[in-house]
């Protein structure tokens, strides 16, 4: 695909967390090839290790490391590391999440805390670890949400206490940061086809359908359509946006699409 909107990101130093599949992965993608230096960090040495590859590829500098998010020691030496590759940090971007579905009478305690402590706790972590080493005037945070943030959903409660949680969080620390110059945001994907997160709600042909049709565009999205709008509001293009969750999610709240996705 081609797009009237070239963004340049030459040089800029941008630490990634949980970019190395699915959506986050194709968002790493636009930036490399927007020229953005990239340190990307997950828990898989080898999903590490191709997405620097991948990143190279791409038309950026890429380093990264193995980490779980949970860990605020290795997100900090990750992020020391980052700084002194690529200097400090033009854009900050935490992706991870785990999801599975479970309902709150079922699932154990440490089920919740996982999920929690991914999406919610990990977010802090890397906005925490990074805030020190970002450029002030000018860096942009980006955190990744989720419609379940807004909506009570069927067997998703420690997703949607979570994403409510990154919510909240990126509203925080944008009227806290504001003043620096440093901008906050989320965006919150509707259902994105070929995706882990989609196989895991919608792993047959037969929902997928239903969420697609329940979308008010009728269709699912692609990581294209995240990736873009990524890129939008890393840029100068939105320098007046912060502590904005950016709904690019085809309309799926607007109507019944969570309802179409009982499992
Ligand atoms: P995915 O492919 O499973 O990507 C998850 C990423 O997070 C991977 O890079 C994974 O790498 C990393 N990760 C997981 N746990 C981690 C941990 N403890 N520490 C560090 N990294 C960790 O997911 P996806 O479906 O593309 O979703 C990406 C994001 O979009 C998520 O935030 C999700 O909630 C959100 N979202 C997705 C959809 C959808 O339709 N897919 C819809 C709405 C929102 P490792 O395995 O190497 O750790
Ligand atoms: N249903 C109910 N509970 C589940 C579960 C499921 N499908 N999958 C895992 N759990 C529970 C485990 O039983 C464990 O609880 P316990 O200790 O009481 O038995 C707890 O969750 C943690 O599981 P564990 O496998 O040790 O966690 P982990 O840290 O290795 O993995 C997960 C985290 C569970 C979120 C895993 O699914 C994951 O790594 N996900 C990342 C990819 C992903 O979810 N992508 C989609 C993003 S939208």
């Amino acid at each position: 695909m081609t797009y009237p909107i070239q963004y340049d990101m030459k040089g800029q130093s941008c630490f990634m967390s949980g970019a190395t599949s699915g959506i986050n992965e194709q968002i790493a993608r636009r930036f490399a090839e927007a020229g953005a230096n990239i340190f990307v960090i997950s828990r898989s040495p080898e999903k590490v290790q191709r997405t620097v590859d991948m990143l190279k590829e791409a038309g950026g500098e890429a380093s990264g490391s193995p980490v779980d998010v949970r860990d605020y020691d290795s997100v900090v030496s990750a992020v020391t590391r980052a700084q002194a590759t690529f200097g400090n940090f033009d854009v900050v971007f935490a992706g991870q999440a785990g999801n599975f579905p479970a309902g709150a009478a079922q699932m154990s305690a440490n089920a919740f805390k996982s999920v929690i402590d991914i999406d919610l706790l990990g977010t802090f972590n890397v906005f925490r670890a990074t805030i020190e080493h970002a450029k002030k005037p000018g860096a942009s945070y980006l955190a990744i949400s989720a419609p379940q943030a807004t909506r009570p959903w069927l067997f998703q409660s420690h997703v949607c206490a979570a994403k409510a949680g990154v919510n909240m969080l990126i509203k925080c620390c944008a009227l806290e940061w504001g003043a620096s110059g440093v901008r906050v945001n989320a965006i919150s994907p509707g259902p994105i086809d070929g995706t882990e997160g989609m196989e895991r709600l919608a792993p047959t042909e037969e929902l997928k359908a239903k969420v697609a049709d329940a979308v008010a565009m009728k269709r699912m999205g692609n990581r294209d359509d995240i990736a873009e709008a990524a890129l939008w509001l890393c840029s100068p293009a939105a320098s007046y946006v912060t502590g904005t969750v950016l709904e690019a999610e085809g309309g799926m709240t607007l109507g019944d699409a969570t309802n179409a996705m009982k499992l």
